[in-house]
């Protein structure tokens, strides 16, 4: 079997028989082959489900490319009485067409999510419905505005990705690739954050500053972390790479690598094998 033929064959399998990860033969993401999954999985709900036909047609079906796709998606979802749907769909397309790195990230994001989340049928129901998802590819695409020094635009798409998906993240946070945000309610990411790649985050997780530092004073999240739903992690510390913040927790002060932090104030509660992966094992876990 050659290496476009494995990839298939593991996109045609149920949801319930993992692994899902769509990958070429160099190891990279396939995006067409991604891409035509989708479509299959459009045209397939669409086929059953009358109700959602125009939703799946006008915002998958209708379009040539996944990134294009997803502009439809977030433009339909954040656009309100003053920021024009066709207007919004317009930037986001055009910001992904010029940034393959962001496109790269997201689509990083989408496998991600696919192989973490047990509850999760296919890459469809990620993009379309999972709102963690949605509020991180937008920011994704606010990011790119901030860095090209389209300052208030960026703002203005964070913000109303806020008030749409509960999840605020400043356009200036850098956030890497393969990141699961699960369920997304009451996530907040502050402005010089961090977050490396393969870093799960639960709902009502804050990345904030004490209020007592200035400049550099948001956490430093390193690779394969996983932080439990209502964690509060303060100020411009590291979170080691493949340790667990578990949830609830306030953490204050910096976490090693390969370790399990809990409590008010956290304590290391636990110590890994190195070869552990939390936000990959999430399953597991919860
Ligand atoms: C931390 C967590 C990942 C487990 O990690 P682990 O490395 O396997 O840790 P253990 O389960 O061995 O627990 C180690 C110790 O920490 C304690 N602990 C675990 N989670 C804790 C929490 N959230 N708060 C306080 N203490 C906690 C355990 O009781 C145990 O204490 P003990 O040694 O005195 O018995 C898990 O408890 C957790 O919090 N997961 C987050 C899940 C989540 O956010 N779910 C939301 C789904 S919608």
């Amino acid at each position: 079997m050659d290496g476009a033929q494995a990839s298939q064959r593991r996109l045609d399998a149920p949801a319930s028989s993992r692994p899902v990860l769509v990958m070429s033969e160099d190891a990279q993401p396939d995006a067409a082959l991604l891409w035509s999954a989708i479509r299959q999985a459009a045209e397939q709900a669409a086929g059953r489900e009358p109700l959602l036909r125009a939703r799946l047609q006008s915002l998958v079906l209708a379009h040539r490319s996944l990134p294009a796709a997803l502009a439809a998606i977030l433009a339909r979802r954040m656009a309100c009485a003053d920021l024009d749907e066709e207007a919004l769909c317009d930037l986001m397309g055009s910001v992904l067409a010029e940034h393959p790195d962001a496109v790269g990230r997201f689509t990083a994001d989408l496998l991600a999510v696919q192989e973490r989340d047990p509850a999760c049928p296919d890459y469809l129901h990620v993009l379309l419905n999972l709102k963690g998802f949605q509020a991180l590819q937008a920011y994704r695409i606010a990011h790119a505005l901030w860095q090209g020094g389209r300052r208030e635009a960026a703002f203005a798409l964070a913000n109303q990705a806020s008030v749409t998906f509960a999840v605020d993240i400043h356009p200036a946070a850098r956030i890497g690739a393969g990141v699961m945000i699960d369920h997304g309610t009451g996530v907040v990411i502050g402005e010089t954050t961090v977050i490396e790649d393969n870093v799960s985050i639960l709902q009502n997780v804050t990345l904030g500053g004490t209020g007592k530092e200035h400049g550099d004073r948001h956490p430093k999240i390193r690779t394969g972390v996983m932080i439990g739903a209502g964690a509060t992690i303060l100020g411009n510390i590291e979170i080691g790479a493949m340790s667990k913040v578990a949830a609830g927790s306030v953490v204050l002060h910096p976490v090693p690598p390969h370790c399990t932090v809990a409590g008010v104030p956290a304590r290391v509660v636990r110590r890994h094998q190195a070869d552990s992966c939390p936000s990959q094992e999430m399953d597991q876990t919860l």
